[in-house]
């Protein structure tokens, strides 16, 4: 009896146990902004305050964008039943991250507005349905969706970045932040058409979908959009101001309008599963300046959509009046993005009067061909700077799972365009998430990979790879690359390659 399980126990089918459950739901991430444009006709769309922002004169001229036309993109928008079937048949995907353009479905004001059908008057009907046919595709194919509402662009009717940027002209980075029409995370008006926008596509999607991405990566909009200083902080989102105050007041609207849009889609259906996506950085270095990296980077936002904590002055202490039961308790998962390591280093006064905590300097990216002045890349850095660090996704993921939600990474990936380091890359962070698993730090339900295919990435246009697939910017035609392959081998068996 003893010696038969034995035996059974040592069996190949037993011995190939698997490292990740049945369940488990494996994918890549893509966005609509970075993806949907290219070709001939390109499909772009030109109603978005990235579409702007990216298009400007003078932030080309002064290097903030790389100048890259999104219109020379992968073309998803015309590809992406092609692209789906890339992911269920070549990597083997039981679900797929993506995201609806607000500015494409709304191009012009919703303005009085207020229900789903009112808005469903003045939506653009072809892009409607171009998304729900984009849904039933993947849903054809086998494949989950899991959809971003917001994945950083905002309709220009709501956000104007450059009449933003000029109205920052002078304003010294803790004065108040001067009125502005068309202000987009600075308006609470930006909040409140969120909330209709998010009610009218669970109104109109909710059927297609029940894993719902609120907003992705607050902190990022937040900080490369309000906090930039040549040489240190320089992400150039849109509006590409130094603010402490609007940087604060853009966080503390975008949790309300996680907690609108939350509340809308549930509204539509009790049963859907949301949550927003927070970009956690490996914070190393200095004691304290790493602690006060991680709580203001990684922590601020998700105390807000967890607990309701409204740290006004970002002090790290919650105060009476802080507390706010209309932001609490509005995220059913966390999602994860994780990229990369960050040496932080203490100076001496906090850099800000207005955010306390603001008192370390971080080097999230070291010397590549955008940034040839940038410190050189201490250990091993992708093709876009960032030093690969596995190690330090435990302690996020033990973080993630300390709010007591489940935990989905949705997304996770770098730049590497002859493909040298992907694998290696992808299978040592899903070790570190593996072992987290097993020691019940977090209840991680997917992981998503950062990308199907090369796309634009922002401000840095399409210098970095981050695909599976790279693209002919002519033909669209797609192309593998190796690393394809070992993902779609540890999707198939939910086992990581090397045993162990
Ligand atoms: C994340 C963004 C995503 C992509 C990757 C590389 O911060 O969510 O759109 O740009 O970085």
């Amino acid at each position: 009896m003893v010696l038969s399980l034995v035996l059974a126990l040592a069996a190949p089918g037993v011995a190939a146990a698997r490292d990740f459950p049945e369940d488990f739901l494996w994918g890549t991430a893509i966005a609509a902004f970075q993806t949907e444009a290219g070709g001939r006709p390109a499909n772009a769309d030109t109603h978005s305050d990235w579409w702007a922002w990216s298009h400007d004169p003078a932030n080309i001229a002064n290097g903030h964008v790389s100048g890259d036309r999104v219109e020379r993109g992968p073309g998803h928008w015309r590809r992406y039943r092609a692209d789906a079937r890339l992911a269920r048949r070549r990597l083997g995907a039981n679900a797929f991250r993506l995201s609806i353009e607000w500015s494409r479905l709304f191009p012009r004001s919703t303005h009085g507005a207020r229900t789903p059908r009112q808005l469903d008057r003045l939506v653009d009907r072809a892009a409607a349905r171009h998304y729900e046919a984009e849904l039933r595709a993947i849903r054809g194919l086998g494949m989950r969706p899991m959809l971003t509402l917001n994945h950083f662009t905002l309709p220009t009717w709501l956000h104007d970045p450059i009449a933003v940027r000029a109205a920052f002209a002078g304003v010294g980075p803790d004065d108040p932040p001067p009125a502005v029409a068309r202000g987009g995370w600075l308006d609470e008006r930006t909040v409140t058409e969120f909330g209709r926008f998010a009610a009218w596509a669970a109104w109109r999607y909710g059927h297609l979908v029940d894993l719902w991405v609120t907003i992705n990566e607050p902190m990022v909009v937040a900080v490369n959009g309000y906090v930039n200083v040549a040489g240190a902080f320089a992400g150039w989102f849109p509006p590409g101001v130094y603010s402490f105050p609007a940087a604060v007041r853009a966080v503390r609207n975008l949790a309300k309008a996680n907690a609108l849009a939350y509340d809308a889609v549930h509204r539509q259906d009790r049963r859907a599963r949301v949550g927003p996506v927070q970009n956690m950085i490996a914070f190393t270095g200095d004691r304290r300046g790493a602690e006060h990296a991680d709580y203001v980077f990684n922590r601020v936002f998700l105390n807000a959509a967890v607990k309701g904590w409204d740290d006004k002055d970002v002090d790290g202490r919650i105060e009476a009046g802080e507390r706010r039961r209309d932001l609490r308790g509005r995220a059913d998962f966390i999602g994860v993005n994780y990229y990369f390591r960050s040496r932080v280093i203490g100076p001496p006064a906090p850099a800000s009067s207005t955010v306390a905590l603001f008192d370390f300097l971080p080097t999230n990216t070291y010397r590549h061909p955008l940034n040839p002045t940038g410190p050189p890349c201490p250990t091993v850095c992708t093709d876009f700077g960032a030093e690969v660090y596995p190690q330090g996704f435990r302690g996020l993921l033990r973080r993630a799972g300390s709010y007591g939600l489940p935990v989905y990474v949705t997304e996770n990936g770098l730049a590497d365009a002859d493909d040298d380091m992907r694998a290696e890359y992808l299978v040592d962070h899903l070790r570190v998430l593996r072992g987290a698993m097993r020691d019940g730090l977090a209840r991680v339900k997917g992981y998503f990979a950062w990308s199907l295919m090369d796309n634009f990435e922002w401000a840095a246009g399409y210098y970095p790879k981050f695909g599976f697939f790279s693209y002919d910017p002519r033909t669209l035609a797609r192309h593998e690359r190796a690393s394809a392959r070992i993902f779609h081998t540890i999707t198939r068996f939910g086992r990581l390659p090397g045993g162990q």
